[in-house]
């Protein structure tokens, strides 16, 4: 890789996006497989679960410290074994130099020198990092974040960000696709259908609710006032909606295209990327496109939060009066992501 820069992660930046990294459960993925076999932990790079007819009937941790390798289903040793949820505890045990993902930090990427260390790159302003082909792209999607990079190898899944798409894995990657026209994907049976699978049986809050606009659909005038951030030549606009939805634009004076950022994101106006909820303050219902029971209530330096299941605001205790919404718990201090202000 061309420009490799050296750049020391500030650990407290590095520890903002932790814990919203995937935003999947195992059960999130078994929802989406017909088939039955092994599935990484997104928790939890030693882990492992079992699908069977849709459901997590199983789950364990690799023996004698080893790291589940989710497209071989097998558990490798950690000298060489890519730790899906952690690039420091892949550098630590790697044995030959090698670039990886930072799961917390798409904009950056790892080297790992062989030695147990390991150093930062950037992808500059508007860039992700996309491990696949070691390069960096330009998108506010993260290239490996899809739920195939916890699946076994050659399967197809639903597509959990697209319900009635699939996604096709392949070493950690999601290939998307569609059924023809008027087909559906079902992942209950990995059949493409005429009846509509996903209509009325969404249960979770991630299920774009809140929003008019559907997934590729072309609306004028939003992207007015939108400029690219060098050197990508096109750029992305929030939908004024929804904390998740953007739209994808040419030219100020064109079209825009809608789409949402994966699960357990929220699109960032000012970096144009996908990024965990608690590094930008969005207005909008901070529940959508989550997983999580609550959410900090924006303009409130975590003081209340949402109950994302009835839309009811409270407080933490006074004891630990602020709320911590990466870490799910109430704390003495106020924590230092943007949704909770200044410090
Ligand atoms: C990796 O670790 C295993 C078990 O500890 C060991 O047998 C193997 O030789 C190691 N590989 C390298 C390249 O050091
Ligand atoms: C590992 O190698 C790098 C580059 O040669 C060096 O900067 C670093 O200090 C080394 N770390 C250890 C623990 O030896
Ligand atoms: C690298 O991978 C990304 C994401 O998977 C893709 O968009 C891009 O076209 C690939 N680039 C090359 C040179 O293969």
């Amino acid at each position: 890789m061309k420009g490799f820069n050296m750049k020391v992660c500030a650990l407290a930046a590095c520890l903002l996006l932790v814990g919203h990294v995937s935003g999947y459960s195992m059960e999130d993925l078994c929802a989406q497989w017909s088939g039955s076999g092994y599935v990484g932990d997104p928790a939890d790079c030693h882990g492992w679960g079992y699908c069977q007819g849709q459901k997590l009937v199983s789950w364990n941790k690799c023996p004698n410290g080893r790291v589940f390798n989710a497209p071989t289903s097998t558990c490798g040793f950690a000298n060489s074994t890519i730790c899906t949820t952690s690039a420091v505890a892949t550098c630590t045990a790697a044995k030959s130099p090698m670039y990886v993902a930072v799961p917390s930090d798409c904009n950056q990427y790892g080297y790992c020198f062989g030695n147990g260390s390991i150093g930062y790159g950037n992808c500059g302003a508007g860039g992700v990092y996309a491990a696949n082909n070691n390069t960096c792209v330009w998108g506010p999607t993260c290239p490996q974040d899809t739920i195939c990079r916890f699946m076994k190898n050659d399967i197809f899944v639903g597509d959990p960000n697209n319900c009635g798409s699939y996604l096709q894995c392949n070493n950690g990657y999601g290939t998307p696709g569609q059924c023809g026209t008027g087909k559906f994907y079902n992942p209950g049976n990995g059949m493409c259908q005429g009846t509509n699978p996903c209509t009325g049986e969404s249960g979770n809050s991630g299920s774009n609710p809140g929003t008019t606009y559907t997934v590729g659909q072309s609306v004028a005038a939003v992207c007015t006032g939108g400029t690219a951030i060098a050197p990508a030549t096109t750029f992305f606009m929030p939908d004024k909606q929804t904390c998740y939805g953007y739209f994808y634009c040419t030219t100020a004076a064109g079209n825009g295209v809608w789409n949402a950022c994966l699960t357990g994101t929220h699109f960032d106006p000012d970096t144009q990327k996908c990024v965990s909820p608690a590094s930008v303050d969005c207005t909008y219902n901070r529940c959508g496109n989550v997983n999580s029971p609550f959410m900090a209530v924006s303009g409130q330096n975590c003081k209340q939060y949402e109950i994302c299941s009835s839309g009811a605001t409270a407080y933490c205790p006074s004891s630990n009066p602020f709320y911590d919404e990466v870490h799910n718990i109430c704390t003495k201090d106020k924590p230092a992501y943007t949704i909770c202000g200044a410090e």
